[in-house]
């Protein structure tokens, strides 16, 4: 991988650079920059809570991921449950580890760094597996975590004002290397 080293991010301190990775790899809006700020904190206070930064050598950050042990009473949970436990997977939601947020700034795109991030992030998880949701269309990141042994365990997850449905996705820790 070139130009950008993956090591531990002070999350909490480093949001605002965080959200405008965010902002221009997944697209969000002024105001949801303000609702993710006050939502990535939050997250940080979980028990288990973890993020890596990928950093140039020059200290710009360039890519982030954060998760933590899923909790069933988190709101994320909530709302994929019902989806999990119509089929019937919804025991993924015990004894995983989430993956809540993983962008890459276009520029850096490409290089491995998400795959570097997200494989680095659950090597350091004591749970057996990990979940996520990602929109559920063709896109990089649902190629990335098929790449890494997540299949689909619900799809069409429609969480309250996203304008998009969700697949949520599980996979057996530590992720499949590749090839
Ligand atoms: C998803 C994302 C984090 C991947 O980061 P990245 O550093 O570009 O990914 P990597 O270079 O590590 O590539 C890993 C794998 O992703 C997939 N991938 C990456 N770019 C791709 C593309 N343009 N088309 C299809 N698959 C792609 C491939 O499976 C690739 O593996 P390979 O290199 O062995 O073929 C990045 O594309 C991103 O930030 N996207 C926008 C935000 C987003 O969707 N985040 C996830 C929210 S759920």
């Amino acid at each position: 991988m070139a130009d950008a080293v993956i090591g531990p991010l002070e999350l909490a301190a480093r949001v605002d650079e965080a959200l405008a990775v965010q902002a221009l790899a997944f697209g969000l809006s002024e105001e949801e920059i303000e609702v993710r700020r006050y939502i990535v904190l939050r997250h940080l206070l979980s028990p288990g809570a973890r993020a890596l930064g990928a950093t140039t050598e020059s200290g710009r950050l360039v890519g982030f991921v954060y998760g933590m042990p899923n909790d069933r009473t988190h709101w994320w949970s909530t709302v994929v449950e019902p989806y999990l436990r119509a089929s019937g997977t919804d025991d993924w939601l015990d004894d995983s580890f989430v993956i809540t947020e993983l962008h890459v700034h276009p520029d850096f795109q490409g290089r491995g760094i998400g795959r570097s991030l997200i494989t680095s992030l659950t090597d350091e998880a004591e749970q057996p597996r990990s979940i996520l949701s990602a929109v559920d269309v063709e896109s990089p990141a649902r190629a990335l975590y098929r790449s890494l042994g997540y299949t689909d365990l619900a799809r069409r997850v429609v969480f309250p004002s996203a304008p998009s449905p969700y697949a949520v996705m599980g996979a057996p820790l530590p992720l499949r290397r590749a090839n």
